[in-house]
């Protein structure tokens, strides 16, 4: 695997094209590319990397990436048919949907990745498909908060009033959490509900999730939302050993458990909508889905796996049972706006009021 310029390659390409126009025929241009696929990632290279070495090494079709943490859709569009890019990856169902609504991906008819991914976590009209799934759940003190359950309308009872700490409640993360909410509840409920989870605010939302598992690691607060992946990351840091206090300190809660289950984001990929590699893309879109990738996922990643036939971690299933809210998650992408407005609305970020 190797990142390249693709900027660079696709002028190259394109030259060569312009070139030789005349003598290629349709079929030809397609040889041209064969043995390649193309890949704009928001996802970091250390997280595909292990995959995209393994599906070469299966395949021998060469996987190339560039990867950057944002504007790869406004690239794509930017470059329309003569873009280079066959695959999409990102974090988040509502950026996903949005790349389809843009009209920048296509649906793919497979079967197999129909097999392997439950509906749930795809795209009705088969523009996007879910990878890996992370749950948004409540960090808690295991010194001072004894309960073992907890639903995320609890986080705005006044009996955590200075005892919760959260990021931006503009991070997608958190909007992605919100807008399910709303298709819940409805917006005047969750609008509602914000307000009290902003009064309940032991000071103003910052830093990531892993600063919340700090925080309550120096007794700032008491619980905090944060996603599941980022335990194993505190509880593995040989880089920053001090992670590892913070991430003993805390002990995961799945809301609402005991009713809907717990709010789920996905990591995915959708075919770009002038994909040149096409066959390649969706050989490699299926081994992804396949569990011999999936397994790989789950132990590099610490997320869980989207084909139900492969099994999380073994730190993530010291966690305890996920059940999934099953909310279809184009939900996110229908109510996100709406979620970033009330956010804004509730002056979520300026903290608690009092
Ligand atoms: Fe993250």
């Amino acid at each position: 695997m190797k990142v390249m310029p693709l900027a660079r390659r696709c002028a190259r390409k394109l030259a060569a094209v312009a070139v030789s126009l005349p003598v290629l025929a349709a079929g030809a241009s397609g040889a041209l590319a064969q043995g390649e696929v193309n890949i704009y990632s928001y996802r970091e290279p250390q997280l595909i990397d292990p995959l995209l070495k393994a599906f070469t090494d299966k395949t021998g079709i060469k996987a190339n990436v560039v990867y950057a943490a944002a504007g790869l859709n406004e690239r794509l569009a930017a470059e329309g048919q003569n873009s280079p890019a066959d695959l999409l990856f990102t974090v988040d169902a509502g950026r996903l949907s949005e790349a389809k609504d843009a009209g920048l991906t296509q649906a793919v008819d497979s079967s197999a990745l129909k097999a392997a991914i439950p509906a749930q976590f795809r795209d009705p009209a088969d523009n996007w498909f879910g990878l890996t799934m992370r749950s948004r759940v409540v960090y808690a003190s295991k010194e001072r908060v004894k309960q073992d359950a907890i639903t995320y309308e609890e986080l705005a009872d006044p009996k955590w009033k200075g005892k919760l700490c959260i990021r931006s409640g503009q991070h997608v993360y958190n909007t992605s959490l919100i807008a399910t909410m709303i298709a819940h509840k409805g917006e005047a409920a969750t609008e509602a509900w914000l307000k009290g989870v902003k009064d309940n605010l032991a000071h103003k939302p910052a830093g990531g999730d892993r600063e919340q598992a700090r925080d309550i690691f120096s007794g700032k607060c008491d619980i905090a939302l944060g996603n599941t992946y980022y335990m194993a990351l505190m509880a593995k840091n040989e880089k920053n050993p001090e992670q590892k206090e913070w991430g003993a300190a805390i002990k995961p809660l799945f809301p609402n458990a005991n009713d809907r289950g717990s709010h789920v984001n996905i990591s995915g990929m959708a075919l770009a909508k002038h994909a040149p590699n096409k066959a390649n893309a969706m050989k490699l879109m299926e081994f992804l889905a396949s569990e011999e990738a999936q397994g790989i996922y789950a132990t590099a990643n610490n997320e869980y796996p989207v084909n139900p036939k492969v099994q999380p971690s073994e730190i993530v299933q010291s966690w305890g049972k996920l059940k999934p809210d099953p909310l279809p998650l184009e939900n996110i992408a229908k109510y996100r706006k709406k979620a970033s407005e009330l956010v804004d609305k509730v002056n979520f970020d300026a903290g608690p009021s009092s």
